[in-house]
């Protein structure tokens, strides 16, 4: 494998094993490495267990046919074969292992042998001694397993051989035992170790999960929570080291919820002083500019009757049109500042004229629906939709580029929903962010100290639709 693909190969296991929980983590991790290490410890025990036993059995092979070698010697020499045979058969019955014993003279014929009728011939060519040897092992495969036929010679081979079958029936059937209580004992272990991974993830993962809860709860912004130190170890530092965060969290956040209610305090006070102010300026105009304007006008047309001086006439006419203009002014800017009709007559009808007069004004076609139930909504509720409605206009008037506008303002049952829409050039939210700009962002500061929202959709060349949504009746903050 190239480095590179043994790189990538080795990125997509640990992204697979990154992804499992920590606890399945180090569970099996504990038991993973108890299986594979009881498992090697069982076979390596079976296999040096084997060994053994086998070894055992060759030896046990080994001496008994040097027994029946050495007893042998005399029967051979007397040529006693009765006797001979009822040794062979001896040591058949009294070794449960032996399967078949014989003895052959110097020539290589059967003297004797355990195997009743059919000797089996093929016996005679395997397993042969050379003249050094004294015995030799081979191993025979049979239906019952090995089969170890040992080969002694009697009397240094000058009397002939003696030949023994030793099964490893019995050695294969210890082995099972053994192997059969090794797997338990690796199953106990496993079950031990399995008692020991699960307390071992409970203890170690405990806090942390409490830990991750918790930091979670502080994304979440409550700063409230603390976390128990389980231990005197690391993670019972974290667990200490994450309480005096969320305290400090908290304290800031104090501060900063302080700071905020100051500012939105300031801002309403700023706002409610602006509105008093342009209310009373407006009512100034209105009620004693306005008047002393007219009472100069009535003079002046008083002046104009018995003026007889052509001259002096023709100035009278004059300064009489520009007291009108000025009288005209006067009027719009106390309207500008603040309409007497929205606090005579309502939002509506003060929407209606501003909206009137903005299409002449402009050349923009306006498209006005509003309904507010014919009944008047709180104060501050009115003033804000109005100065929204004002605000946004202007933005489409200076801006926009827009043929046209509407401007839906609707009452229901909890709130009041303004939307301005025009067909302009649209802008980019994200860019029209601005330190000196600041219509957007006083609507918005406006519409979220009610507790409403300012939503904002624009696309560039198809238009911008503000979309305002303001509680009633829940809201005693502003009333400007
Ligand atoms: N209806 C609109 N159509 C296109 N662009 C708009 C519209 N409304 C606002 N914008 C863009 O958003 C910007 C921010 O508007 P905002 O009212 O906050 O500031 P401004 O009008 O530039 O200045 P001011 O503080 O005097 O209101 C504008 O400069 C303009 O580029
Ligand atoms: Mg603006």
């Amino acid at each position: 494998m190239n480095p590179q693909k043994f790189q990538s190969f080795s990125i997509k296991i640990w992204e697979i094993l990154g992804a499992v929980s920590i606890r399945t983590k180090i569970f099996g991790i504990v038991l993973g490495s108890t299986l594979l290490l009881s498992i090697g410890f069982a076979l390596q025990t079976r296999l040096a267990l084997q060994e053994v036993l086998e070894q055992k059995s060759q030896e046990q092979g080994i001496s008994i046919a040097q027994d029946l070698a050495s007893s042998s010697t005399d029967l051979i020499l007397v040529n006693d074969l009765y006797a001979l045979h009822q040794l062979l058969e001896e040591v058949e019955n009294s070794f449960s292992d032996v399967r078949y014993a014989f003895v052959l003279d110097p020539e290589g014929y059967v003297l004797a042998h355990t195997f009743g009728e059919g000797f089996p011939i093929e016996l005679l060519d395997i397993n042969p001694l050379t003249k050094d040897e004294h015995h030799s092992l081979l191993a025979l495969e049979t239906n019952e397993g090995i089969v170890w036929d040992v080969a002694e010679s009697i009397f240094d081979g000058r009397a002939g051989t003696a030949r023994v079958g030793i099964s490893s029936q019995s050695m294969q059937e210890t082995l099972a035992k053994l192997t059969t209580q090794l797997g338990l004992t690796v199953l106990g272990v496993l079950g031990v170790s399995l008692l020991a991974a699960t307390l071992l993830t409970w203890i170690l993962t405990r806090p942390i999960l409490e830990l991750v809860d918790a930091t979670l709860t502080v994304g979440g912004g409550d700063f409230s929570v603390r976390v128990q130190r389980w231990a005197n170890d690391e993670i019972g530092d974290l667990a200490e080291a994450f309480n005096q965060m969320t305290m400090e969290l908290g304290r800031i956040d104090e501060i900063r919820a302080e700071r905020e209610k100051l500012r939105r305090q300031l801002i309403e006070g700023m706002i409610t002083a602006q509105e008093d102010e342009r209310r009373r300026i407006a009512r100034e105009l209105h009620d004693s500019t306005s008047q002393s304007l007219t009472s100069l006008k009535v003079g002046l047309r008083a002046l104009e009757t018995i003026c007889d001086r052509p001259e002096t006439h023709h100035h009278v006419v004059n300064l009489r049109h520009v007291l009108n203009q000025t009288l005209e002014e006067v009027r719009e800017m106390a309207i500008q500042l603040r309409p007497a009709a929205l606090d005579d007559l309502g939002l509506t009808a003060a929407l209606e004229r501003y909206l009137a007069n903005w299409q002449t004004q402009h050349d923009i076609n306006v498209d006005c629906v509003i309904h507010t139930a014919d009944s008047r909504l709180p104060e501050y509720v009115e003033t804000a939709v109005y100065r929204i409605v004002q605000e946004s206009l202007t933005n489409v008037a200076r801006h926009a580029e827009a043929t046209s506008v509407s401007v839906l303002v609707e009452r229901r049952t909890n709130d009041v929903i303004t939307v301005i829409e025009d067909d302009g050039k649209g802008f980019d939210e994200s860019k029209a962010k601005s330190g000196s700009r600041l219509g957007l962002l006083g609507m918005r500061e406006r519409t979220e100290l009610l507790g409403g929202k300012l939503t904002i959709e624009s696309t560039p060349q198809k238009g911008t639709s503000l979309f305002f949504r303001i509680p009633i009746g829940t809201n005693d903050r502003v009333k400007a």
